[in-house]
């Protein structure tokens, strides 16, 4: 039986590797799988809780890298992915995303001579200065399958002499999860644990390095929060990074509601219920538009233009006045202002698995 390797590293991982393994399962006798486990996060709030939430299986490799610089990290994941990868001699290996474990994973394999397949292929912000863009230039130009969530992304791809055999639009698995774990999510009871009401409370993540690891940026931008919150409670699950800049340099609000980094399902439950959600994720770009809810992204670029285009994201300088400015233009609790983009519907990794059976067979 072929064997179909899956690497995840960090969080945003989880959750698009989880539908494609779920989808492989439903075809029993098939695929063999493997899942590799970097260790990129390490958290049990960064990690183990999505494990458990996604009902994913326990990784049978954990490569245990942790953290580090962009050099460090990267060359770890390689050194320690290797002889996982010459032992395991899968036929085909599927890496997800942007993150540093994805690109090194793929550069091993291409060196390798080992099939990679990228879902989640041909997103660009055209900003070289996010490490992310790198890593999904990178990774497209040695990947064997590229696929893809947006039309836009086809078109990168071609533009950069990506061979068309390779490029299959496929649509969103990160919205696969969302859809199957909507109601569960929904009858959570963080809502009222939290003492917030539906549509009137706003819901905020950073963790880009370029708004959090400058403390004046992220000062600015705690600024903009701190005025909102005088008129709406202000959620904040904080990123580990982030922690690390409002402790070093002592930031804080009083008014701000401080949280850990949520779960899988409270995270979309909070999102759900949102009057608005503030954030320089990319994922939650494309959750929010989803499901409808107003968001506001401070950062000057996404690679994920369909959620401008067509859903309801705006993006927003990280300057206090310009998020003020931006988020008097919300209306707040406001559900369906955008359209869902094209197959963003729930089955984006049944159409990988027949891609990838159709490679095997
Ligand atoms: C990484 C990804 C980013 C993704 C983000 C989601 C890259 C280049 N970046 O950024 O694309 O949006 O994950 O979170 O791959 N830390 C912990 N516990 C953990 C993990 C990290 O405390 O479980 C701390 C460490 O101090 C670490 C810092 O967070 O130095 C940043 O982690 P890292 O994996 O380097 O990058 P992220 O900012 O999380």
């Amino acid at each position: 039986m072929p064997k179909i390797m899956h690497v995840v590293g960090a969080r945003p991982n989880f959750m698009k590797v989880a539908p494609v393994m779920a989808a492989m399962d439903k075809r029993p006798g098939l695929f063999q799988q493997v899942l590799v486990h970097t260790g990129q996060h390490y958290d049990y709030v960064m990690s183990q809780v999505f494990f458990e939430e996604l009902r994913m299986p326990e990784p049978d490799e954990y490569l245990n890298v942790g953290s580090g610089s962009h050099a460090q990290q990267t060359a770890h994941v390689m050194l320690a992915f290797e002889p996982v990868l010459l032992s395991q001699q899968p036929d085909w290996v599927i890496v997800v995303g942007d993150v540093n474990s994805s690109l090194a994973c793929a550069l091993v394999c291409s060196k390798a001579g080992i099939p990679v397949a990228h879902v989640e292929a041909g997103l660009r912000s055209g900003d070289r200065s996010m490490p992310e863009e790198i890593n999904r230039l990178l990774t497209d130009q040695i990947a064997d399958l590229l696929f893809t969530p947006s039309r836009d992304a086809d078109a990168h791809l071609l533009r950069e002499g990506c061979d068309p055999s390779k490029i299959h639009l496929v649509g969103n698995v990160m919205i696969d999860t969302l859809v199957s774990l909507l109601p569960q999510a929904q009858a959570r009871p963080i809502l009222a644990d939290l003492g917030l009401q539906k549509g009137q409370y706003v819901l905020v993540t950073l963790h880009r390095p370029v708004n959090v690891d400058h403390p004046e940026v992220l000062r600015e931008i705690l600024a903009a929060l701190d005025e909102i919150s005088q008129d709406i409670p202000v959620i904040f699950p904080v990123h580990p990074r982030t922690r690390e800049t409002l402790n070093q340099h002592g930031l804080a609000s009083a008014r701000i509601r401080f949280l850990q980094p949520q779960g899988y399902l409270d995270f979309l439950a909070l999102t759900d219920a949102a009057g608005a959600v503030i954030t320089d994720s990319g994922g939650i770009q494309e959750e929010t538009t989803y499901l409808g809810v107003p968001c506001l992204t401070v950062r000057t670029t996404t690679e994920r233009p369909v959620t401008v285009t067509l859903g309801t994201n705006r993006l927003v300088a990280s300057e206090r006045q310009a998020i003020l400015d931006s988020f008097s233009g919300v209306s707040l609790g406001q559900r369906g202002g955008g359209k869902i983009p094209e197959l963003w519907d729930g089955h984006a990794a049944e159409r990988i698995v027949e891609v990838m059976a159709a490679q095997v067979i």
